[in-house]
Formats: structure tokens, C-alpha cells, sequence
């Protein structure tokens, strides 16, 4: 009989031969404990991402006790009671991702690429500073402050103000929708002030970037797009949160899928054309994010997805991981190949929430595993120390990474170590 239990240790390891499993026997499959639909075939992944109306995200109006809910905790937030991004469906959703898209250029990403390109190879040259040549733990030494320096550039805040933004944002995420002590609310509403003054003096051009994504996130806030100040900060806090966890976890994923598979690694140094499809094939092989959430829509009616029956407010998650591993779509699915060909993966979505930053986490994890390539002799694990991964089903992430450093080369290519 089909089950899903994704706190047992061997799924945490590795998730992959349990989904297996589960899409051969019900590839949509009713967990009691997770009171959801647990959907884990290709087909069925893409039809609930791209058919909205059916599987709506608008969790404020969603029907039954999952919508009471979402409306509570929105209602005791101190963001207002906006939805977010990833709440709303066409056409409202499209006035904010409109916003966004406006703000996040081809040319934002471009500008970003030499911050990104220095932060990589100062975060190796400090790995390669320790002393001793021991292996370091990749997620805390490389992946994990990655991303916080492609905020800062996608922030466009002058130096001296990035950490301040950050921490009201991060103190805005931790707090929304919690119940709130007065105390831990009145640092909420501390953090959404600050916030707020310091987007109203961006947008007057007091001070930042006037080129960046929050300055014409600000503008938008107070311009012509009427963005009500919930959904600004919202947004802000979005764009500055959102894909850090993400982005650090391709990083750290294909910092072992390459590690597993030393061929394909060669054949990459060999043939550096093949970085982009490289950086695909680890997002498709080990998807940092392995869920999006759904429910059916209160007018839905009569809803069947792979053979079964759904109800209005039935909440629906799309397991993209899984999906990226159904040998209906991808052959031979477990094997990772950065030749290979076929299908779009889902580890940036698809459909109208399709994942915004998609090309900046590709060009993030294209410069990491560029300047991996160039810095190892050979990027591999020290064998005595077992990989270990985050208890979180929704992701895929690794908390130990035991990165071998004897192969690391210095700046010039040559063995040996760097003064720091
Ligand atoms: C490897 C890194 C990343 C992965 C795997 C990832 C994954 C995803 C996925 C799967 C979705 C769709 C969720 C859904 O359909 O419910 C999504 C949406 C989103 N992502 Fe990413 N993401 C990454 C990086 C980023 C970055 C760097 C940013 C921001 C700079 C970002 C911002 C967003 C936003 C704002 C949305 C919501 C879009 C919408 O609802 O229209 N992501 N992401």
C-alpha cells in the first residue's frame, strides 16, 4: 500500500527511491497525516501548475478551514493583510509580477555578474587561506553567503545601510503571521517602519542605487502602480528572502552531484560550454525547492487529477523533485547527465508563478561551479565525513558538505595554498 512518511531518516537522505515508489503506486496520492494531496508524476505536476483556475494559490480566499487560517494570521500581521506574490492568481497576480518583471531586467541580472563573480572567488580564496588544507564544510564556508552577497547587489543599498535592510526584512519574514507577543510586535512594527522610511527616502532618491531593483520597487510603490505599502514591503522582503535558501542549496547540491560523479565533472572542465546545461541538470537531478503548494479553487467543481476525485479547498502539493525523476518524461532519471536533453524540469516552477529570479540563481550557480572547476584540481568530498541533510521535506538541503581542500589550486592555477 502507498504511504509517504518524509520524516524517516532514509528519506532525509535521500528522498528520491520513496518518491519512486510512491509515483508507481498512486502518483496523486491522499496523505492523511499531511491532510493534502501529494502529487509526484510529471504529467500531473505540470497540468496543476499551469491550470490555475483549477489549482488556485490565492490562499486568503481559499474555502474551509485552510482559508480561516491564512485569513487569521493575516489579519494579526503587521505586512496588513496584502497578499503576497505567490498568493494571488491571474489577473491580479499578473499586476504584481508586472512590478517585478519591470525591475528585474535581463540587464539588473547582467549588472549583478562581476559582484557575484568577486564574492564567489574571495569566499574561495578564504577556504583556500585555511590553514591545515582540511577539509572545510562547504555550506557554511561557500554556499550559505553566497546569496547574501546577491542581495545586496539586488538591493542596490549603499554598503553601510545592506545590513540594516536585511535584518528589517529578515526581522518582517520571521514575524509574519505569528502569533505575536506585544513585545516581538512592537520590533515588528520597528522593522516595517524602518522599512517603510527607508524605501520612501530611496524612492525620493535620497539615497541607494536609483539603477536598482529596490529603488524601482520603491518608485513603483509610490508611483503610478499605486502599490498599497503592504505589498511593497512584502515584495521587498520577497525578493530580498526568497531565493537565498534556494540558491545556497543548488550550490551545495551541485557541489555533490559533481562530487558523485567525477566523469561528468571532467567531461564539464573539458567542455565549459556545457556550464548552463550542467547548472539545469543539478536543479532537475536534486531540486533545492521540492514542493509549490495549490488548492482547488472554490468554483472548481468537479476536479479529477490522476484518476481521483478532489473537492473545493483540497490543498494540492506539487512534489517538483519527484517530478523531475519520472522516467516518463526524463529517461533513465537518476543518472545524472549534463548532456542531457528532453523536457523543461520543474525546479523553478512553471505556469504564472514560474520563479522570477530563475536566471539570477542560474548565473549564481554558473559562476560557483565555474570557479570550483577552475580552483579544484578535482572537487570532492573528504571521505570520513558523512554528508548530512536538513529534516525538511519542502527542500532539498544539505546541512554538511565535508569539501576536500588538498586539491585546491591557488589563483594561478598552481597547487598549494593562498595567503589569505
Ligand atoms: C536555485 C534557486 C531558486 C529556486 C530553486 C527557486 C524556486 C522557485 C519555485 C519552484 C517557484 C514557484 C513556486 C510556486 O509555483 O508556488 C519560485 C517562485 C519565486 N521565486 Fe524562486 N527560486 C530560486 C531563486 C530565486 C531568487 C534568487 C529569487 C529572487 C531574487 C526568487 C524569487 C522568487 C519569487 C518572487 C517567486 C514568486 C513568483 C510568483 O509567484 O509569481 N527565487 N521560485
Amino acid at each position: 500500500m502507498a504511504f509517504f512518511n518524509p520524516s524517516r531518516p532514509s528519506y532525509v537522505a535521500d528522498p528520491y527511491p520513496a518518491l519512486h515508489r510512491l509515483r508507481e503506486e498512486a502518483p496523486v496520492f491522499y496523505s492523511a497525516e499531511h491532510d493534502a494531496w501529494i502529487v509526484t508524476s510529471y504529467e500531473a505536476c505540470v497540468q496543476v501548475l499551469q491550470d490555475y483556475e483549477v489549482y488556485s494559490s490565492a490562499v486568503t480566499e481559499a474555502p474551509g478551514r485552510l482559508g480561516d487560517r491564512v485569513r487569521r494570521v493575516k489579519h494579526a500581521s503587521v505586512l496588513g493583510t496584502a497578499p503576497r506574490i505567490g498568493q494571488q492568481d491571474p489577473p491580479a497576480h499578473s499586476r504584481l509580477r508586472g512590478v517585478v518583471a519591470r525591475a528585474f531586467t535581463p540587464r539588473h541580472v547582467e549588472a549583478m555578474r562581476p559582484a557575484i563573480e568577486a564574492h564567489v572567488a574571495s569566499l574561495i580564496d578564504v577556504i583556500a587561506g585555511l590553514e591545515g588544507g582540511r577539509p572545510v564544510e562547504a555550506m557554511r564556508a561557500l554556499c550559505e553567503p553566497l546569496p547574501a552577497a546577491v542581495v545586496s547587489a539586488q538591493l542596490g543599498a549603499p554598503e553601510e545601510d545592506r545590513a540594516r535592510v536585511l535584518g528589517w526584512a529578515r526581522a518582517l519574514m520571521q514575524v509574519e503571521g505569528a502569533d505575536l507577543s506585544p513585545e516581538r510586535r512592537a520590533l515588528a512594527v520597528e522593522a516595517r517602519d524602518g522599512l517603510l522610511g527607508y524605501l520612501g527616502r530611496v524612492a525620493a532618491g535620497e539615497t541607494g542605487d536609483p539603477d536598482s531593483l529596490i529603488a524601482s520597487l520603491a518608485r513603483a510603490g509610490a508611483g503610478e502602480e499605486r502599490l498599497d505599502l503592504g505589498e511593497l514591503l512584502a515584495l521587498v522582503i520577497d525578493l530580498s528572502l526568497a531565493g537565498n535558501d534556494n540558491t545556497s542549496n543548488l550550490v551545495g547540491n551541485g557541489i555533490l552531484a559533481l562530487a558523485a560523479h567525477p566523469e561528468q565533472q571532467a567531461l564539464l572542465r573539458e567542455r565549459p560550454d556545457l556550464l548552463p546545461a550542467a547548472v539545469d541538470e543539478v536543479l532537475r537531478y536534486d531540486a533545492p525547492q521540492q514542493a509549490a503548494v495549490r488548492f482547488v479553487a472554490a468554483g472548481a467543481g468537479e476536479v479529477t487529477l490522476g484518476g481521483e476525485r478532489l473537492e473545493p479547498g483540497d490543498v494540492v502539493i506539487v512534489m517538483l523533485g519527484a517530478a523531475n525523476r519520472d522516467s516518463a518524461a526524463f529517461p533513465d532519471p537518476d543518472r545524472f547527465d549534463i548532456t542531457r536533453e528532453g523536457p523543461r524540469h520543474l525546479a523553478f516552477g512553471l505556469g504564472p508563478h514560474f520563479c522570477i529570479g530563475a536566471p539570477l540563481a542560474r548565473m549564481v550557480g554558473a559562476a560557483a561551479f565555474e570557479a570550483l572547476l577552475a580552483r579544484f584540481e578535482v572537487v570532492r568530498l573528504a571521505g570520513d565525513i558523512p554528508v548530512r541533510h536538513a529534516p525538511d521535506w519542502m527542500a532539498r538541503s544539505a546541512r554538511v558538505i565535508p569539501l576536500d581542500t588538498a586539491p585546491l589550486l591557488d589563483r594561478w592555477g598552481a597547487p598549494g595554498t593562498l595567503e589569505a
